[in-house]
C-alpha cells in the first residue's frame, strides 16, 4: 500500500501537529463516510470502489472492445474533471502498444491545436467519447460539434452514431437529450460524484479501458486503499497527509509542490492540481498546488525551491520499484569521470538524487513529505487515486471549506458568454466592453 514518511517535517512543525488534529480528523472521516458534511451530496466517490455499478462496468469493457476493433484512434472530448483523470492514468501507465491512439479534445479553444488533431485523424478510423456531466460546458460542446461533423462527413450519419459514446448525467442535461435522440451508447456520471472525483466512474474508465489498461486492477487498488484508509488513527496515511498539509498551511506555507521523478506522471500532477486547487481554493483560503518533474526541474525550478521565497513545502511521489533495470556501462576512457558508477543500476543513481535533493531542500527551509507507491501499475495507481481523493476530502474539512463545490469557476464563464453575445447576457456585455475599451 501507500506509505507516507513525515520525518522531514519535524523541524518545521510543533511536536503535536498530528495528535492535535486527530479528533477533528475522526469527525471529518465520519462526515465523508455518512455524506453529511458540507457538499455531502457529492461524496458518492467515497464508497465507489466497493459499490460501483457492475453492470455498467461490464458494458464499459464491452464498449472499449468495440472501439478497439472499429477504430485506430479515440477522441476523448471533455475538460476539467471530465478530462484530466483519464489522461493522468493513461500517460502514467502508458497505452498498450496495440490499443488505439487516445487523443484529447475539448480542453482548449485553440484553433491550432484543434486543426492539428483533425489532421492527425486524416485516413485514420476513429471513434469519439464525449464526456460532460452538465452537457453545456462551452469547450467540449464546441469540440463535439466539430468532431461529430467530421465523423458524419467520413462515415455518414448512421455509422457516425455507432462511433459516438456519451458519458453524461443519467437523466438530465443537453448531452443526455442529444444522446437519447441520436441513439448513442451512453454511460453515467453518477449524480453524487463531482467532476474532479470521477476518474473511477465511466468518465475515466472508458478511455482507460480503450487504452488497453486493466480497469479491474485499477478498481481493486482503489478498494484496497479504501479499506486501509477507513482505519482511524495516526498511522492512517490519509489522516497524516491531510494533517500535515493543514499544519504547514497554519505555519505559513502557501504552496504545495508535488514532485515526481517519473516524467510520465506529468498529467497525474495536473489531475492532482485540479483536485486540490478546486476543492480547497475558496473563501480566500487554500494551498496553491504546483508541480515539478525531477530531475529535469532541478535544473530550472530547483534554484527557486532551494533559495527563493520560503512559501512552499514539497510532497515527493516515489514509485519504489522501477519496471526494469538498466546497468551503467563501463567506459575505458572515463572522460566524464563516472566509472565509479560502472555496473550500478540507473535506479540507484535516481534514488541518491532523491535522497540528496530531499536533504538539500529541507536544509533550504522546505519541509518534505515522502509518499511511496509500489510501482507504476494499475493497482498502485488505483490506490494513489483513492488516497489523494480521500485525503482531499479530509483536508478540505480541516481547512473549513466545502471541498466539493467550485463556485469560482463560473466567473470567467459568465464574462465569456457575455462577450460572445449569448442571449440573456446583454447588460453584462455592455459593461465588460466598456471596461475593455
Ligand atoms: O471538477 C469539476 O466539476 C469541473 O472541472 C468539471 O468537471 C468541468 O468543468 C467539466 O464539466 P462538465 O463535465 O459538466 O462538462
Amino acid at each position: 500500500m501507500i506509505s507516507l514518511d513525515t520525518s522531514n517535517l519535524q523541524s518545521f512543525l510543533p511536536e503535536n501537529w498530528l495528535t492535535s488534529r486527530l479528533d477533528f480528523l475522526r469527525h471529518a472521516a465520519g462526515l465523508l463516510d455518512r455524506g453529511d458534511g458540507a457538499g455531502g451530496e457529492f461524496t458518492g466517490w467515497v464508497h465507489l470502489p466497493r459499490s460501483y455499478d457492475r453492470v455498467e462496468f461490464d458494458r464499459i469493457k464491452r464498449a472499449a472492445q468495440t472501439i478497439r476493433s472499429q477504430s485506430k484512434a479515440l477522441v476523448v472530448v471533455g475538460i476539467g474533471g471530465s478530462y484530466l483523470g483519464a489522461r493522468a492514468v493513461i500517460e502514467l501507465l502508458g497505452r498498450h502498444p496495440e490499443a488505439p491512439a487516445i487523443y484529447f479534445a475539448g480542453n482548449t479553444l485553440s484553433t491550432d491545436a484543434t486543426l492539428e488533431l483533425i489532421s492527425k485523424l486524416e485516413g485514420v478510423d476513429f471513434s469519439v467519447n464525449v464526456i460532460s456531466k452538465s452537457g453545456t460546458t462551452t469547450e467540449p460542446a464546441v469540440a463535439f460539434r466539430l468532431f461529430k461533423n467530421l465523423l458524419e462527413q467520413r462515415y455518414g450519419k448512421e455509422e457516425a452514431r455507432t462511433r459516438i459514446y456519451a458519458t453524461t448525467d443519467s437523466q438530465k442535461g443537453a448531452l443526455k437529450g442529444l444522446a437519447d435522440s441520436e441513439g448513442y451508447e451512453t454511460f453515467v456520471v453518477p449524480d453524487n460524484v463531482g467532476g474532479r472525483y470521477s476518474v473511477l466512474t465511466a468518465v475515466g474508465l472508458l478511455p482507460i479501458a480503450v487504452a488497453g489498461l486493466d480497469i479491474d486492477a485499477l478498481m481493486q487498488g482503489a478498494a484496497e486503499a479504501m479499506a486501509e484508509l477507513q482505519k482511524p488513527g495516526p498511522d492512517n496515511p490519509a489522516w497524516c497527509y491531510a494533517a500535515a498539509r493543514h499544519a504547514l498551511y497554519t505555519a505559513g506555507k502557501r504552496v504545495e509542490i508535488l514532485a515526481s521523478y517519473e516524467p510520465s506522471s506529468r498529467f497525474f500532477s495536473e489531475w492532482w492540481k485540479q483536485l486540490y486547487g478546486e476543492s480547497e481554493g475558496k473563501d480566500g483560503k487554500g494551498l496553491f498546488p504546483a508541480s515539478v518533474e525531477f530531475t529535469a526541474d532541478l535544473h530550472s525550478m530547483g534554484q527557486f525551491i532551494q533559495q527563493g521565497e520560503r512559501l512552499m513545502f514539497e510532497t515527493v511521489l516515489h514509485f519504489r520499484s522501477p519496471l526494469g533495470s538498466l546497468s551503467i556501462p563501463h567506459d575505458p576512457d572515463n572522460v566524464d569521470g563516472l566509472n565509479f558508477l560502472s555496473g550500478q543500476d540507473l535506479s540507484f543513481v535516481a534514488e541518491q538524487a532523491l535522497r540528496g535533493t530531499l536533504l538539500a531542500h529541507v536544509d533550504g527551509g522546505v519541509p518534505n513529505l515522502l509518499l511511496y507507491a509500489r510501482r507504476r501499475e494499475e493497482t498502485s495507481v488505483g490506490q494513489l487515486i483513492y488516497f489523494f481523493e480521500y485525503s482531499c476530502g479530509l483536508s478540505g474539512y480541516l481547512l473549513g471549506v466545502n471541498p466539493f463545490d467550485q463556485p469560482g469557476v463560473e466567473a470567467y464563464k459568465k464574462n465569456m458568454f457575455a462577450l460572445l453575445g449569448k442571449p440573456g447576457y446583454e447588460d453584462r456585455k455592455a459593461e465588460l466592453e466598456a471596461r475593455l475599451r
